[in-house]
């Protein structure tokens, strides 16, 4: 699976993907470049054929639903028709939007179409086609079901950092489509999709078409169910836009958030519960998005009409929306603390704050700084994150301690805001009250060809211990492969601290999915969610569908409304 090897300096290609994780993850045959276009690079005007099938939320998950895809050419007339039968319904028409990659020049033609004016709960079957398409007298079809309304139970499923089946691209590998096909074996209501979705900027030369292979993979499933993304910083690609996320936001309909970075970061309410997506390249300190490790330059198709791009350069958007992102967070969960018909709030992001992964990025300061008061204040019951390769649960954690983490290289002191556990033992009725605390997990086992599994221990005591990003990891120049050559890498985390929040981590194996069965109570009583983490040992030796329970744990509280 790892025949086909991009330039890495001397290193295998596994070796250098586990090299690119521990520094916050490098693009990857960087060094090449770029053929002006490739097979699948060319528009084909004729072919209108819907491809890369997938569902998403509209603001109001019990009355709307987007459909969207890609076709390899511009549609002609492109439509989604639904109903509650196959033969009953209405046929919508799909608004188009396009970009142009500005790596290798393919332009890339989506298709979106809101469904609005849905019943709540009720299932729907749709088709999806348009006057070019080559599958028109059987289109394709699949049903949805809408979300319920009031106090109701449902269940989701969420990971993140999915890759593709394809292995020929960076950090994909056969995982991917287990993965998926494992969302459909618990056959939620929606997925969260937690970020690096496919790492097309792992694979600069062909960026739209890993996109494609990773919309063709969650098809088996977005196409029956929303899957609902938050960007991660794989998403981020050079000259795609100021942030780099051109293709991400062109190829998703997301809830609007009112700002000028739409789609980056919305919300949305199921039942008695919040679902807040973030984007946290906005506030994180690490340098992690689109990156040339040199020794060459990076040189984009001449139709692009872009200038190389130099070694060591790397797409830094740390502030990128000026605050705004922080502003509209607190004002939500504002109204949501007035809102007694919450219960839940849960917070989707890509990059951690409770993280003490031994190889991959570790926690980030920059969100204990901007997001855990704001956490903390309005009582966030869950984040769920990816990023590093693994699956890592916090005791519910409130506040932090000053000053009792310590510079790696140098030992003086530092304050990495460590957050402080409100119980550190497993309840004796196994139930966490999670409005004493917020508990984060960590689960960043989708499918790629990097899992991890490996956690940080403090050799003095053998207690667990996190790596803390405090301040930006700029590339530096290190020595090149070639003599005068230069290559560039990015330094890990800066800091230490005893991971006091940890409160397991799961070593057999990176890979795994997570179930949340939501049940509203009645009321005056409590309501609970129950989270099922399902792992698949033997998986980072060789691809499996077996998806065994690892572990299951009760949130319970007491409900408002
Ligand atoms: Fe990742
Ligand atoms: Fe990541």
């Amino acid at each position: 699976m790892h025949e086909a090897e991009p330039a890495t300096g001397g290193l295998s290609r596994r070796e250098f993907v586990r090299e690119a994780s521990a520094t916050g993850l490098a693009a990857a045959a960087a060094t090449s470049t770029l053929a002006p276009f490739g097979a699948r690079a060319q528009a084909q005007p004729g072919d209108g054929t819907p491809e890369q099938i997938h569902l998403t939320w509209g603001e109001d998950p019990s009355r709307s639903v987007v459909v969207s895809w890609a076709s390899p050419g511009p549609s002609v007339n492109a439509r989604v028709h639904v109903g509650e039968s196959p033969a009953a319904g209405r046929v919508i028409h799909a608004t188009q939007r396009c970009y142009t990659d500005g790596l290798n020049g393919q332009t890339v033609f989506t298709y979106h179409a809101r469904v609005d004016r849905l019943r709540p709960n009720t299932t729907f079957h749709y088709s999806v086609t348009a006057d070019n398409d080559r599958n028109r007298e059987q289109p394709f079809s699949a049903t949805f079901r809408t979300a319920p309304v009031g106090h109701a139970a449902f269940r989701w499923t969420s990971y993140g950092d999915l890759a593709t089946p394809v292995t020929s691209w960076a950090l994909s590998s056969p995982q991917s489509r287990f993965a998926v096909e494992a969302v459909e074996r618990f056959k939620p209501l929606f997925h969260l999709l937690n970020g690096d979705l496919c790492y097309a900027n792992m694979n600069p030369a062909s960026q739209p078409a890993v996109w494609a292979d990773f919309g063709n993979n969650v098809q088996v499933s977005a196409a029956w169910r929303p899957w609902m993304p938050c960007p991660g910083n794989h998403e981020i690609e050079f000259n795609n836009g100021e942030q780099g996320f051109n293709s991400y936001l062109t190829r998703y309909s997301l809830p609007h958030n009112g700002s000028r970075f739409s789609g980056l970061w919305y919300q949305f309410r199921i039942g008695s519960a919040l679902f807040i997506s973030l984007s946290a390249d906005d506030v994180v300190y690490q340098d992690s998005g689109a990156f040339v490790a040199g020794p060459a330059a990076l040189q984009p198709a001449p139709s692009t009409g872009h200038a190389p791009i130099e070694p060591g350069t790397s797409l830094y958007i740390h502030g990128y929306s000026g605050g705004e992102q922080t502003r509209w967070l607190e004002a939500t969960l504002a109204a949501a603390s007035k809102d007694h018909s919450i219960d839940w709030i849960i917070v989707q992001m890509h990059q951690d704050a409770l993280s003490s992964s031994k190889n991959g990025n570790g926690s980030d300061k920059g969100i204990r700084e901007r997001w855990l008061p704001l956490f903390d204040r309005y009582g966030v019951d869950l984040v769920l994150c990816g990023h590093d390769h693994d699956y890592e649960r916090s005791w519910p954690v409130r506040g932090c301690n000053h000053d009792v983490g310590r510079d790696a290289a140098s030992g003086v002191k530092v304050d990495t805001l460590q957050p402080k556990p409100v119980v550190t033992a497993e309840p004796a009725d196994g139930r966490f009250d999670t409005s004493h605390g917020t508990i984060h997990l960590i689960l960043g086992g989708g499918g790629t060809s990097s899992p991890l599994d490996a956690y940080g221990v403090d050799a003095a005591n053998g207690l667990p211990q996190a790596k803390v990003i405090t301040r930006r990891n700029r590339p530096v120049p290190g020595s090149g492969a070639t003599p005068g050559a230069q290559v560039f890498s990015k330094p890990g985390a800066d800091a230490l601290e005893a991971a006091i929040w940890s409160a397991r981590r799961d070593t057999q194996t990176g890979y795994g999915i997570a179930v949340f069965d939501l049940d509203p109570g009645t009321a005056g009583g409590k309501t609970s969610i129950t989270i099922s983490y399902y792992h698949a040992p033997g998986a980072d030796r060789v691809p499996t569908s077996n998806y065994e329970l690892f572990e299951t744990m009760v949130l319970a509280k007491k409900r408002r409304g």
